[in-house]
């Protein structure tokens, strides 16, 4: 990292990758189950009070998509549900789903992997930044050393779903489970990395694998990197393996600009990488195809232990909501709001998983009437 580069740091924006022509850009929004439905409503009274502050043209469309629905009419993505996203729709977004009476995940899969896959939203965007020192459990780590972006594979590895069980609860039961990489998948999420360093003056792109025992899919990855590396000499490269990784990201997270990693890889150290600044009550990504109708939502899933309890922290729902805004070209909307959940996590004033006293909704009004001008946030 050079500190020529520093000044861009906080400032990375998504704005140049939405279909710009659609107004008023209309966003559907998927509480899923659980805390999902707690978060999403504080989002939601967050990106009201940013479309009256701001004058945003949006317009939400809420579907009530969860377990209960599933339940009762089997259906998780109606017919048709996608072509409409792609066709009418600026942004989508979701809560958390998974729910105790649906082990198997049936309606979570289809509904969440379902849009990430049929929608193509290739780049699982995830930005870990420390809004405040004390949320760090790092002894002696500050803002400036927890402040990078996680390219997450989205739409193969691990999560194809190819595979098969054969003599199924016999002594002689086989399961597999491939997992695929092609080279436009690989080459694409690197390429989008490198990208998004060049625009955000970002110095270093790092690339996780296991490509030292996955010596086919991940070789692939080592190879194409070092290609799509060649079109960018100004940016920095290393190479971890992901084990090591691991542990690179406990003891020295400020090594770290950019990391790109595959689908499975991806999902497990954006939850490390969530501890680093504060948990996932704060953590927020971004499901995108560049050009396309893309997909917000916190890192967290459905917690159903706190689920309508008060306890659930909605700044990873709200961040999100933020970043969606960005990504839609609201920008000032979207710092404002960065603004005001970091004045809050300054003075205390959250969730108990932060330490705080607050519940879900008193948080989520906060931000709100912050962000309208009624209170003084901080
Ligand atoms: P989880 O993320 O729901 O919760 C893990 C723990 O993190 C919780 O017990 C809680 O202590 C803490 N936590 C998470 N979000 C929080 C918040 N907003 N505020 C305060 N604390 C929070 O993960 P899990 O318990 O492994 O999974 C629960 C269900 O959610 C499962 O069905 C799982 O498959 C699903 N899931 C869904 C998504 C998603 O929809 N994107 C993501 C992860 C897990
Ligand atoms: C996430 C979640 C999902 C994933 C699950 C719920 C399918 O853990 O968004 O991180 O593994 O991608
Ligand atoms: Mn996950």
């Amino acid at each position: 990292m050079t500190s020529d580069l520093s000044a861009y740091r906080s400032a990375p924006s998504l704005a140049h990758l939405h279909p710009r022509d659609r107004s008023p850009q209309r966003i559907a929004v998927l509480p899923g189950d659980g805390i999902g439905k707690d978060v999403t409503a504080e989002a939601v009274k967050v990106l009201a009070a940013c479309a009256e502050r701001f004058d945003l043209p949006l317009e939400l469309v809420h579907l009530d998509w969860d377990a209960d629905r599933y339940l009762t009419s089997g259906e998780t993505l109606p017919e048709g549900a996608l072509d409409d996203f792609r066709d009418y729709f600026s942004a989508i977004f979701i809560g958390a789903y998974g729910d105790p009476r649906v082990p198997d995940m049936k309606h979570a899969a289809d509904i969440l992997l379902g849009i990430r896959f049929g929608l193509d939203l290739y780049i699982n965007f995830r930005p870990i930044k420390l809004h405040d020192a004390h949320l760090c459990p790092l002894k002696g780590k500050g803002a400036k050393d927890v402040d990078f972006v996680v390219f997450r594979e989205n739409t193969e590895g691990a999560y194809v779903g190819v595979g098969g069980i054969f003599k199924k609860g016999t002594a002689d039961e086989v399961a597999l489970q491939e997992e695929i990489h092609t080279r436009k998948g690989v080459e694409r999420i690197i390429r989008a990395a490198f990208e998004y360093a060049v625009e955000n003056g970002r110095a270093n792109v790092c690339m996780a694998d296991k490509s030292n025992i996955m010596q086919y899919g991940h070789d692939l990855w080592t190879r194409c990197f070092a290609e799509v590396a060649e079109e960018f000499p100004a940016i920095e490269t290393q190479h971890y393996f992901v084990d090591a990784l691991a542990m690179q990201l406990i003891r020295a997270p400020e090594r770290f600009d950019v990391i790109v990693t595959n689908n499975m890889f991806g999902d497990i150290i954006t939850d490390l990488s969530a501890a680093l600044q504060g948990g996932l009550g704060v953590a927020t990504s971004a499901n995108i195809h560049p050009g396309r109708t893309s997909m917000f939502e916190p890192v967290h899933g459905s917690a159903p232990k706190y689920a309508g309890t008060g306890r659930a922290n909605p700044v990873a729902a709200i961040l999100s909501a933020s970043l969606m805004l960005d990504f839609l070209g609201h920008k000032q909307a979207a710092e404002h709001v960065e603004e005001a959940v970091r004045a809050t996590l300054r003075e205390g004033q959250s969730t108990p998983d932060l330490g705080g006293k607050l519940t879900t909704e008193q948080v989520g009004d906060l931000l709100a009437q912050g962000i309208l001008g009624a209170v003084a946030v901080g």
